[in-house]
């Protein structure tokens, strides 16, 4: 069996999140997580940072090491969705407060010394939040650039345009400034946009074979799903709503799930009206660097099947 893959999680749990940290946990054998590290996003760091915790006990992963990193994006003031994810941010099930303690020191200092400390080329890094630590991260110590094997991203969007504006998908939205950095450093970046995530509602279908699991984790996880998509569904008068962050997590387990191209991606960080907009160059209609593999089409049913079959592994 080869040797699992070293991956840091970049989160801002977030009831999407919580779910690409449980695919991860159901994949011990190919996955191992190095740590997890919080951002303000969905809802404040505080929060961020609890239901980290609450995820990784929900799993029984308590182990895990969790870092609070930025409270505040590089260069603006925080914008967050408590109207998707709910006051806690993982609204839906009766969930404790985490016992289990964060660790000491700053998530941008984890990354940073996590990347200098494991061997070139073999860690990746999984960001489903907005793009903060990283940025920060780079900025502070742009000799970890190189040194990463991979980042794989749940951001941006373009066919389908934006989610918290017209033009703008909210991980992106929310540090713009971050994304830019992230996006001109040179990392191998793999990018998850809405063009891929819409296409992976949690239909009734899907989520009772979810319920199905029968285990208190999988239980939280429909109430979690059934709270999250209510949004979505209203929005978009859908079968259930799009699950962003696991095609991240199912990116690392199944890559032939999903089909897309190296393109250029540039980051509106200027205009009001289109800030945080992610210009894909899909077409190749410039000669800019094609700094990031896009995706666009996945395998719905084959996502779902992973999900679940992960899922009831926990
Ligand atoms: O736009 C969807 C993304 O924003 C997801 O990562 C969701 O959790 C929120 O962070
Ligand atoms: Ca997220």
């Amino acid at each position: 069996m080869a040797s699992a893959r070293k991956i840091i999680i970049d989160t801002d749990p977030g009831q999407d999140d919580a779910a690409a940290i449980m695919l991860a946990f159901g994949s011990p054998d190919e996955l191992e997580v190095l740590g997890i590290t919080t951002v303000a996003g969905n809802v404040p760091l505080s929060l961020t940072s609890r239901n980290a915790r609450i995820v990784c006990e929900l799993c029984s992963r308590t182990e895990t090491k969790v870092f609070a990193g930025a409270d505040a994006p590089i260069a603006r003031k925080l914008v967050t969705a408590e109207h998707v994810h709910g006051k806690t941010g993982l609204d839906g099930p009766e969930l404790s407060e985490p016992t289990m303690a964060l660790q000491p020191g700053h998530a941008v200092d984890f990354i940073i010394e996590t990347l200098r400390r494991e061997p070139e080329g073999t860690v990746t890094l999984c960001t489903l939040g907005p793009l903060t630590n990283i940025g920060l991260a780079f900025q502070k110590a742009p000799d970890i650039v190189p040194r990463i094997r991979e980042l794989v991203m749940m951001g941006g969007g373009f066919f389908e345009g934006g989610n918290i504006t017209p033009a703008a998908e909210f991980n992106i939205y929310v540090d713009p400034e971050a994304a830019d950095i992230v996006f001109r450093s040179g990392v191998r970046v793999v990018m998850m946009p809405l063009d891929v995530t819409h296409q992976l509602l949690t239909r009734k279908d899907r989520v009772k074979r979810m319920a199905e699991i029968g285990t208190a984790p999988a239980k939280a996880m429909v109430e979690m799903l059934e709270f999250f998509e209510r949004f979505d569904i209203e929005k978009y008068g859908s079968d259930g709503g799009p699950l962003h962050d696991p095609t991240v997590v199912a990116y690392l387990l199944k890559p032939e799930l999903f089909k897309g191209r190296d393109c250029n991606v540039e980051i509106e960080v200027q205009s009001e009206l289109t800030v945080g907009m992610t210009v894909v160059d899909w077409w190749h209609v410039t000669e800019r660097k094609r700094n990031a593999k896009v995706m666009r089409h996945v395998d719905a049913d084959g996502f779902f099947d992973l999900l679940i079959e992960r899922f009831a592994r926990i």
